[in-house]
This record gives C-alpha cells, sequence and structure tokens, in this order.
C-alpha cells in the first residue's frame, strides 16, 4: 500500500492532485497540440488529419458540433471562431438532444464531434445518426484509437496527454485549440482571411502558451478569492460572446467539484431572470476582459454592484476601470479576442480547484461522476 501511495505521488508529478497536475501542464499540452501544425511566419495552417476534405470545405453549407458538458463548451468556442473567420454557420448540438431529435441533415454537412475519451455513448450515437444520413464526420478526440476517432470519417488529435482528473482542464483547451486551428484552415481554405492576417494570429497564438503560464502565477491571488467565497452556496458566472462559454465552464468546474451550485450566463440574459438572485450572499464571477463586449460588461458589473453582489472579475492587465467596482480582480494578458478563451478559462480552473480543496471535496473523483460516461 505504501508502493502504491509513493507511485500515486510520482504519478501527479509533486502536485496533490491530479487536477491541479493537469492546469499546470496546459502550456505544454497546448503546445503539443499545435506542433507541426501552425507556421506563424508563412501564415499557414496544416491539419493532416482533415487534409483529404480540404476541396469539401470550401462548399459546405454548415457545419454541426455535437458533444457533451465540456466539450460541449468547446464547441460553442468553435461556433464563434468558424463563424467569424471562415464564415461557415455553426449549429451546436448536445449530443443526447440531438440524437432523440429528428434534425434535417445532409451530405453537405459537416458533424464535428469533440469527446476528451472518445468513448462518450450520446457523441457516439449522435455520429451514428449523422453517419447514416450522409454527413461527413470529423472527430476532436483527445484518447488515440478510442472509438470516436474510429467512427469518423476524419479527425484531428488534441494531444493533451492523458487527463485522470474527472474535471476536465487541460483537454478542454486543447480542444479549443484544435478548433481555433480548424476555423482558421477553413479560413484559409476558403479564402475568408488574408495571409497577413494569418501571420499576425498564429504569431499570437504560438505565444498563448507564454501567456498561459502567466496566467498560472497569479494562483496565490486566486487562492486568497477562493478563500473568500469558499462559503457561498450559489454562484452566477458572466461573459459575453466567447466569454459567455468561458462562464459555462467556469460554472460546470465549480459544480462539478465543489458542489456549489453555480450557473453560467450571458451577461445580458442576467436581467431577463438571474438578477433576482443577486444580493450580498452572491458572488458572481464575470469574464470582463478589454474587448468588443467591454463597456456592455462594465454597465453589467454595475448592475450586479447596485445590488450589493459580490464582484469576482477576469480583466486584462494594467486595467483600471473594472477595478475600481469589482471586489477581487484576477488578471490575464493581453490577447486578441480570438484567443480570449483560451486564458480566461484557466482562474477558473484554478478558482474551483482551490474552493473544491478548502471545502474538503474529492477534487479528482467528484461523487457521482465517471471519466468517461460509456452510458447514456
Ligand atoms: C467535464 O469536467 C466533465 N467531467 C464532463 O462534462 C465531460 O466533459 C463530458 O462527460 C464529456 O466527456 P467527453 O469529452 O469524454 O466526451
Amino acid at each position: 500500500q505504501e508502493l502504491e501511495l509513493k507511485l500515486e505521488m510520482l504519478e501527479k508529478g509533486g502536485f496533490d492532485h491530479f487536477m491541479l497536475k493537469e492546469i499546470y501542464e496546459q502550456p505544454r499540452s497546448i503546445k503539443d497540440c499545435m506542433r507541426g501544425r501552425i507556421y506563424p511566419e508563412e501564415g499557414k495552417v496544416q491539419l493532416g488529419g482533415i487534409k483529404e476534405f480540404a476541396e469539401k470545405l470550401k462548399n459546405i453549407d454548415r457545419i454541426i458540433i455535437v458533444a457533451c458538458g465540456t466539450s460541449w463548451h468547446a464547441g460553442l468556442v468553435g461556433e464563434y471562431l468558424i463563424e467569424e473567420y471562415a464564415r461557415i454557420p455553426v449549429e451546436v448540438e448536445y449530443a443526447s438532444e440531438f440524437r432523440y431529435r429528428n434534425p434535417i441533415i445532409t451530405e453537405k454537412d459537416v458533424v464535428i464531434a469533440i469527446s476528451q475519451s472518445g468513448e462518450t455513448a450520446d457523441t457516439m450515437a449522435a455520429i451514428e445518426m449523422a453517419k447514416e444520413r450522409g454527413a461527413t464526420i470529423f472527430g476532436i478526440c483527445n484518447v488515440a484509437g478510442a472509438s470516436i476517432p474510429r467512427l469518423s470519417h476524419a479527425g484531428v488529435y488534441t494531444h493533451a496527454g492523458p487527463e485522470i482528473g474527472v474535471a476536465s482542464t487541460k483537454a478542454f483547451t486543447a480542444q479549443v485549440t484544435v478548433l481555433t486551428l480548424m476555423a482558421f484552415y477553413m479560413a484559409q481554405q476558403k479564402g475568408t482571411i488574408t495571409t497577413s492576417k494569418l501571420i499576425e494570429l498564429l504569431t499570437e497564438l504560438d505565444n498563448i502558451p507564454e501567456k498561459i503560464q502567466q496566467t498560472l502565477e497569479s494562483n496565490n491571488i486566486i487562492k486568497e478569492v477562493a478563500d473568500k467565497i469558499k462559503d457561498s452556496t450559489n454562484c452566477l458566472f458572466l461573459g459575453r460572446g466567447s466569454g459567455f462559454p468561458v462562464a459555462l465552464e467556469g460554472a460546470l468546474k465549480l459544480k462539478e467539484i465543489s458542489y456549489i451550485h453555480a450557473e453560467g450566463y450571458p451577461a445580458a440574459e442576467m436581467k431577463h431572470g438571474p438578477i433576482a438572485l443577486i444580493d450580498e450572499e452572491m458572488p458572481v464571477v464575470f469574464i470582463a476582459t478589454q474587448n468588443s463586449s467591454y463597456e456592455k460588461v462594465i454597465s453589467n458589473i454595475q448592475e450586479v454592484k447596485a445590488r450589493k453582489g459580490k464582484v469576482i472579475a477576469i480583466v486584462t492587465q494594467g486595467d483600471t476601470e473594472v477595478k475600481k467596482m469589482a471586489d477581487y480582480c484576477i488578471e490575464i494578458p493581453d490577447a486578441n479576442e480570438a484567443f480570449l478563451p483560451l486564458l480566461a478559462t484557466i482562474p477558473l480552473q484554478l478558482l474551483s480547484y482551490h474552493i473544491a480543496v478548502m471545502r474538503g471535496c474529492n477534487v479528482d473523483q467528484p461523487r457521482n461522476l465517471a471519466k468517461s460516461v460509456t452510458v447514456e
């Protein structure tokens, strides 16, 4: 038994939990995910896995993304990026809903199935149905040789390495990285992006692992924030644009490992219901970085403060505006809006982790959850 314990310690690489180790692995896992796929100096993306469909991608009418849980959140980020850069309409569906509807699918559709494990029952059933109806299936998967890559016509591995913690962390950021690469690749094929723009974006993307490293250095501040809100019974996460899926992911992380009830919402939806929940007991986490929705998010923060809510804001380094209003701020490096989800997710992972540890929860093996959901 002592040997087993020592082995486990070794596997955790000196970290207290697999989840923490996996959070800290992200600068490396994202680098691994991009290796051999981006050529910043030439402004080129190469995705060997879907190369044979390069021509088809020029003429597709739409993309349907199917996934569950965290992978579904990655899909939402993918929707923003593919629509923005490749100008292809995207629908993001919960695999479990999609498979039991009678969805309209044609041979012109591309279905992207996202799954860390590659064994999720609902996602597999969604693929099988779409395949029967003639769609082309691309898989985005972390586990090599799993069922989903085998069921797909083509695909792209995330190369994040084994993820042991039930709460998905590095697999999520790797999925988002792959979707970013796919969006740029499709834009390149369709000619909806210039080479100079791609050079600019890829050069910045290449530097994201370094910026994630910098974000991880805020760990102590995040731990202090965790200590302030660890006894809450509810928590809201709000964001706009691609900050919205980040909010959803932050809420899912918190609820699954700390058992605090948490909801993610688009910040503007607050006034259509959730605002009724806000009082001095309610922490509200905002994705409030300086991008196109910055001013709008600031007015949402004011609305929360006016109702005495406790505001925790993820802000761009050097921000002064939000700092005047928020109770706690966590800074992330400045970046193009396209890469915001990759950076803003990191502090939310750490926040949930510390809260769960402080509450004495089993971080790596939360109750009632399995790492891969092979039954429906
Ligand atoms: C994430 O933290 C969850 N454990 C869960 O939502 C997970 O993302 C979901 O079950 C999908 O799994 P998959 O990516 O392996 O298909």
